[in-house]
């Protein structure tokens, strides 16, 4: 198999790849309002084709098996452990309309022509190659089929980042130092996102700014155990050498308990919803 995103692969093979497996809840239903405006601007038949890139657990794999109950849908990533979470949920979910294949969509050999819709929810910031990774999933799709994902803006302006990661550093963490270099926020110039998708082959490229709650768990602890297993939460521990787990796991509690209601724990997110055609 080639992988070029080798240190997004072992990132995501890695401790974090099994947290996100292990610790979300990825078939609550947290992220219903994302998905509306994700599914929405994706506009799913009951006979399309999909491909969901970066497709993680499945969680939204799941939702576009349902939504193409007569076509079928294919989720695609690079982290075994997190596909295997999302094989087991697929077969809970009782669907027989999809499937999930391990690989880098950057350089994956899907078949030409074949999808009517690619979609992603968080999952097309981490290519090395940006443009040949859209390229790539771009003659995947057919003439006239359509790109839609959804991806943070800059990072000052999404809560779910800066909140818990401020109250572990003491001061608001600081953007990435190469904004260009894979990562949660290599999209958030949305100059960027129309040039690298012009350059890839798709047309009529729309970014929408869109300000969505994201779920992160059922209360504050749960939360709380979420963010310890990230990577920005790991990288911080990693530094801090007084800063012990379980400290930081009090602090990511009291700084959660304010954003825990009814449904759950939710932090704002800026973000760009994007639709292009190919
Ligand atoms: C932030 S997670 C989002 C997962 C899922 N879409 C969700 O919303 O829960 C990013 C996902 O992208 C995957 N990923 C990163 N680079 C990739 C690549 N080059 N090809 C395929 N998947 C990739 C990671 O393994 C991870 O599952």
């Amino acid at each position: 198999m080639d992988i070029p995103n080798t240190a997004q692969a072992t990132s995501w093979n890695g401790p974090e790849g099994v947290h996100w497996a292990d610790q979300k809840d990825h078939t609550a239903g947290g992220n219903a309002a994302l998905h509306r405006l994700l599914f929405g601007a994706a506009a799913i038949t009951e006979t399309d084709r999909v491909l969901d890139i970066g497709c993680g657990a499945g969680e939204t794999t799941i939702v576009a098996a349902r939504l193409a109950a007569r076509g079928h849908v294919v989720g695609v990533d690079l982290s075994r452990p997190m596909l295997e979470r999302a094989r087991a949920d697929g077969v809970r979910s009782g669907l027989v309309n999809l499937r999930f294949e391990e690989g880098d969509a950057q350089v994956h050999p899907f078949p030409d022509d074949h999808f009517d819709v690619a979609v992603s929810q968080f999952g097309i910031m981490f290519f090395a190659d940006p443009v040949a990774a859209f390229a790539n999933i771009g003659r995947a799709v057919r003439p006239g089929g359509r790109l839609v994902f959804v991806c943070p803006q800059d990072i000052a302006r999404c809560a779910w980042y800066t909140v818990p990661n401020a109250a572990l550093l003491g001061h608001p963490p600081e953007p990435p130092a190469d904004a260009l270099a894979p990562g949660m926020f290599s999209l958030a110039d949305r100059s960027r996102i129309e040039r690298v998708l012009g350059e890839a082959g798709f047309r009529t490229v729309t970014t929408t700014a869109v300000d969505v709650p994201l779920y992160f768990g059922r209360d504050a602890a749960n939360a709380a155990d979420f963010y310890l297993g990230t990577g920005p939460v790991r990288a911080i521990l990693e530094r801090d050498a007084t800063l012990t787990p379980a400290a930081a796991r009090a602090i990511l509690r009291a700084t959660l308990e304010p954003y825990a209601g009814p449904e759950g724990v939710y932090l704002g997110g800026a973000l760009w919803l994007v639709s292009a055609e190919r």
